[in-house]
């Protein structure tokens, strides 16, 4: 369906509206989507694709039901798809999942890409389409390309990681390992997978670092390496790939509330318990530190749903920004990064004390 075909579409649906239960802030809502929708937005949709479009059944339900939520379904089917394919990596939860629901309600066709059948069923349950995807895994990889076709990606949004908090003296190699395997090696892993698709349809890498990429705390040093790594590789590969056509965004959360504190945090106590010989003597007071910041970013962060709207907006600004820092802690912090280093060391180590 064409652009223009959409807004005849619509606009047959919205004098229905006026019928219903529906008002005229649903109308302007219909016409609202039906004005953003562009040309590009046809990207990778087949004319068989667009013959059979469950946007019939839906608005038959529409003129029986009349209700908002028939209408939603209306405007979810009707601009589904106009906008291009994306994938989300670590789709199950937090910033991958809120992502995911966000971007599809713009009118992406999203592949949210989870380990495990429940969560990919319950993302079924909102219109999305899941991948079984673990990052570190070659095979999967393949199989998700495979999956995905010679459909061109409009966008990647490289999300999925794990954290890692400790003392860098105790932490194991092997566990070092394991970190980077899914925070950098398997970044990498899904932008090589993908970049012949992402070059067919000149789409945007938008990948997910932190605040902690460029700000490095005590006892979060290996977790914290790994984001340095992630805005690295995002430098270089934007500077790589900008005359093929893709761009390359990095977001740079503070904190938010998602379920990676509750596990920083148990890990955490786990180490505040452990009697390793050392431990608690060196690093003890740094351990308890980190855990009241842990504390206090579970009941004070942002919700995931704040990142998940900046990427939307990295995803379809006509020209994005090469980098979003997002929330107070994370200005703060970069501001910090801007003071003498002896400086920062002091007023880090004062709050040890504190
Ligand atoms: N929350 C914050 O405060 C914050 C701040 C700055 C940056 N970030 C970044 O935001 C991103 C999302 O984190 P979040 O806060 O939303 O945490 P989260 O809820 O724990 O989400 C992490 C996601 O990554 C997935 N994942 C882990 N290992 C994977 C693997 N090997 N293959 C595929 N997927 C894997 C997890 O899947 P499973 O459920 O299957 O484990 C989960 O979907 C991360 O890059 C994180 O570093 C978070």
């Amino acid at each position: 369906m064409t652009c223009d075909a959409n807004r005849l579409e619509l606009g047959a649906i919205a004098p229905m509206a006026v019928g219903s239960r529906t008002n005229s802030r649903s109308i302007s809502a219909v016409s609202a989507i039906v004005n953003t929708l562009s040309p590009r937005a046809d990207v990778g949709l087949s004319n068989r694709k667009r013959r059979e479009s469950p946007n019939r059944h839906h608005i038959k339900d529409f003129v029986s039901r009349g209700s908002d939520s028939a209408l939603h379904n209306v405007i979810s089917e009707v601009t589904s798809h106009r906008r291009g394919q994306v994938i989300v990596t670590g789709a199950s939860t937090g910033i991958g999942r809120a992502t995911a629901l966000h971007l599809h309600g713009l009118g992406f066709s999203v592949l949210a890409a989870v380990r495990s059948d429940e969560d990919a069923e319950r993302l079924r349950q909102h219109g999305v389409t899941p991948l079984l995807l673990d990052i570190t895994s070659p095979e999967q990889l393949a199989a998700a390309h495979a999956q995905l076709g010679s459909t061109p990606l409009v966008g990647l949004v490289n999300n999925a990681a794990v954290s890692m908090f400790g003392p860098l003296e105790f932490t194991s190699t092997e566990d070092l390992h394991e970190l980077f395997d899914v925070n950098v090696v398997g970044q990498v892993g899904v932008i090589q997978t993908f970049l012949d698709r992402l070059r067919d349809a000149h789409g945007r890498i938008i990948n997910v670092g932190s605040i902690s990429g460029r700000f490095s705390r005590p006892v979060a040093g290996a977790y914290d390496a790994s984001k340095f790594a992630v805005r690295a590789i995002n430098d270089s590969l934007r500077r790589e790939l900008s005359h093929q056509g893709i761009d390359v965004v990095l977001i740079e959360p503070g904190g938010i509330k998602t379920a990676i504190l509750g596990k920083i945090t148990d890990r955490l106590k786990q180490l505040s318990d452990d009697r390793a010989p050392g431990l608690k003597e060196r690093y003890g007071a740094m351990i308890d530190s980190a855990l009241k910041s842990a504390d206090k970013a579970e009941r004070h962060s942002s919700d995931p749903s704040v990142v998940a709207k900046v990427i939307g907006t990295a995803l379809t600004a006509p020209r994005p920004r090469t980098r979003y820092l997002i929330g107070q802690d994370a200005h703060v912090l970069a501001a910090m990064t801007k003071l003498p280093d002896r400086m920062v060391d002091r007023i880090l180590l004062k709050k040890v004390k504190a």
